[in-house]
């Protein structure tokens, strides 16, 4: 009783309220929170403590950047989610604050894809200063060799190189990119490799326009640390995957190389093992230990991932005949 009521004095203030909400929305830092709601910095991160100490808000810094993020797991963290999900967003204050919130997400996304476009042609090269890419790449291609898909997705494709390795072992491959410059490198090196198997798209991996459950394994090759949403992007992976499918997320384990952010627009520097294993749990996987893969000075992980088999159901149709289908179990 006493965390409930320490939690409901924090969040009776406007401010604090709509730092609840805006932070149920992604991971943000100070100086968007700020520029959301145009109060003074040293303001906002009072208000910031105020809510973390009473456990509505998680704090975690990564480097010099620090971040806020709605509670998962304190005592009142499903107090946090009511207040949210009780807060319309109709309200004037609130409506005006998401679409400023909107507006910093497309700031965000606007110089991830600029990046992205000014080193399309160089990514190779970019990726090469980092991992020993041949020991990643023969890891991948035994798990896929043991969960002998039929079809793969590859999220971010990039040049399209996960597909240049993986395609050869399945029916099937796609890959998805937003940036258009990072699909004309894709498509010439497919073609280049002779692969007719492979296809790029162009999409988006929050939002997949593919259907639930059509593909058998999805890779998620150095994406994931350029994300703000990271555990949405698994979630939307785990949503196209059919049951007994598989998931591979390849990204850097936890590190201080402040300048990828600064020069190579990282958003995470790195993820931990418990996270990238509770966002999967949240997206309906069993998560398999992972696998590290020790560099210099960054280590690469590989978390692999299966998608929970769901009960079938059985629905009707137009003229009383059934079809079985797989019951949506990830949204
Ligand atoms: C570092 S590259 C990795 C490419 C590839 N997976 C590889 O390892 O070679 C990251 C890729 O993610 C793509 N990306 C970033 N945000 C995305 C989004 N929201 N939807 C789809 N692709 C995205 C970028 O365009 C870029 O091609």
């Amino acid at each position: 009783m006493d965390h409930l009521l320490a939690a409901l004095r924090a969040v009776a203030e406007p401010t604090r309220l709509r730092l609840v909400t805006l932070c149920a929305r992604g991971e943000l830092t100070v100086t968007e929170l700020t520029q959301i709601l145009g109060q003074s910095q040293p303001r906002v991160s009072r208000h910031l403590k105020l809510l973390c100490a009473a456990g509505l808000l998680d704090r975690f810094r990564e480097g010099s950047w620090v971040f806020y993020r709605l509670s998962r797991s304190s005592p009142v963290a499903a107090l946090a989610r009511q207040l949210v999900a009780a807060c319309s967003e109709a309200d004037p204050t609130i409506a005006l604050d998401l679409q400023r919130l909107a507006a910093i997400k497309r700031q965000r996304a606007d110089l991830a894809s600029a990046y992205f476009r000014e080193n399309a042609d160089q990514w190779h090269r970019i990726r090469s200063l980092y991992v020993d890419e041949s020991e990643v790449e023969a890891a991948l291609a035994e798990i896929i060799a043991a969960a002998d898909p039929r079809d793969l997705l590859d999220i971010g494709t990039g040049t399209g190189r996960m597909l240049e390795i993986l395609a050869p072992r399945v029916e099937r491959a796609l890959g998805i990119d937003q940036s258009r410059e990072m699909l004309a490198v894709a498509r010439v090196n497919l073609e280049r490799a002779g692969l007719e198997n492979g296809l790029v798209r162009l999409g988006d991996m929050y939002q997949l326009a593919l259907a639930d459950g059509s593909f058998d394994s999805v890779v998620v090759h150095q994406v994931l640390h350029y994300a703000d949403r990271p555990a949405a992007v698994i979630a939307e992976a785990a949503r196209v995957l059919r049951p007994g499918g598989i998931l591979m997320l390849v990204d850097f384990a936890p590190h201080e190389l402040e300048f990828l952010r600064d020069e190579h627009a990282h958003r995470r520097l790195g993820f931990a093992d418990a996270e990238v294993g509770e966002w999967c749990v949240a997206a309906g996987l069993d998560p398999a230990p992972p696998r590290h893969l020790a560099g210099n000075p960054l280590t690469v992980v590989i978390w692999t991932a299966q998608r929970r088999a769901g009960p079938r159901v059985v629905e009707e149709m137009p003229g009383g005949a059934s079809i079985t289908i797989l019951e949506r179990e990830v949204r």
